[in-house]
């Protein structure tokens, strides 16, 4: 392999920067070209390259979102499509591809690598921390900070007005955000959709709370929760059915996205880089990199794109203690 291409696709994740610069840093190395390539899979059909090396991506280390820009492609998705793609990869002499990005993206990879035999490394790069095959993915330890921060501060106002607040948080279909935020922020209850809590016990434990000398509630709740209420009716259903609590709804959205890397993603972000790089040139592809214990390890696109991420128990009980 003499020209590697790298590419961000899905939702923008604090680490992506840092992961571009370690892929075109390790490319440098071992002195092989590489090409950023823009907006994700829409920048392959479009030819829209550029070669980078290792000056191009000074400075890159610490800035949120991804300089490559990314996008959900649906001309990707057609076949017509794929192939104006591969068209232009072996125009450029690219000959392998590194995807940094979440399991749509790597469904991409896996279908173009059935198609074209195109080799093709994946980052797990979203805040989601969704994807089987790797205990972290890029960014999502920086959005438990940023969120940690945030909660902290809307404990200010709730114990000052003696308020329950509901403070929904991203995480997709998945709770780890909000089961870690909860556990960090000291939160009364923690709703996430791979747990129902159901709606009568939530409004025990707020009145047992109340009971127990508490004036004041952070209820953290996954944007994937299946209570069966979104945080507004969740916020009726309450005022409702208890009288103690004034409360408020606060909806973090995409901050929760942006931002300068953690330590941790940084060092992820370059670990991974390097892993995607050299595993390609040994001559593995269909991969996706990902960290187990510490230690950098491959799992093969299917089984991540297939696999399910799992809540760790472990933090349910201790969520619960906690909340005594
Ligand atoms: O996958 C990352 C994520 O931020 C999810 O947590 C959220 O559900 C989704 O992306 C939001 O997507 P968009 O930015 O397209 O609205």
């Amino acid at each position: 392999i003499k020209k590697i291409g790298v590419l961000t696709s899905g939702g923008d994740a604090p680490g992506m920067n840092a992961a571009i610069r370690s892929v075109v840093r390790t490319c440098a190395y071992h002195n092989i070209k590489c090409y950023g390539i823009y907006r994700g899979y829409e920048g392959i059909i479009d030819g829209d390259f550029v070669e980078m090396g290792p000056r191009s991506v000074k400075g890159l280390i610490n800035k949120g979102g991804t300089m490559l820009k990314s996008a959900r492609s649906k001309t990707f998705r057609t076949k017509e499509g794929r192939q104006l793609a591969h068209d232009n990869l072996i125009k450029a002499g690219i000959e392998a591809l590194v995807v940094i990005g979440g399991d749509g993206s790597f469904t991409g990879s896996m279908v173009f690598n059935e198609e074209y035999n195109f080799p093709v490394m994946g980052i797990p790069g979203t805040i989601d921390n969704d994807i089987f095959g790797t205990s972290h993915t890029l960014g999502y330890d920086t959005a438990l900070n940023t969120v940690v921060e945030v909660i902290d501060k809307i404990r200010d106002t709730a114990s000052s007005h003696n308020r329950l607040f509901f403070v929904e948080v991203m995480g997709r279909d998945a709770g780890h955000i909000a089961l870690n935020v909860g556990i960090g922020a000291g939160a009364e209850e923690i709703l996430i959709p791979e747990e129902d809590l159901g709606l009568e016990r939530l409004l025990e434990s707020l009145r047992r709370s109340k009971q127990s000398g508490k004036s004041s509630s952070i209820v953290v709740v996954a944007e994937g929760d299946k209570i069966g209420k979104n945080v507004f009716e969740l916020k009726d259903y309450v005022e409702e059915n208890m009288t103690e609590y004034e409360v408020r709804v606060s909806v973090l959205g995409h901050m929760q996205r942006g931002g300068p890397p953690s330590c941790f993603d940084r060092v992820l972000a370059s670990r991974m880089g390097v892993k995607a790089v050299e595993s390609l040139l040994e001559g593995k592809s269909n991969y996706m990199v990902g960290i187990k214990n510490d230690v950098m390890d491959l799992t093969p696109f299917d089984q991540a794109v297939k696999g399910k991420s799992k809540i760790n128990k472990e933090l349910l009980r201790v969520s619960d203690i906690m909340s005594t």
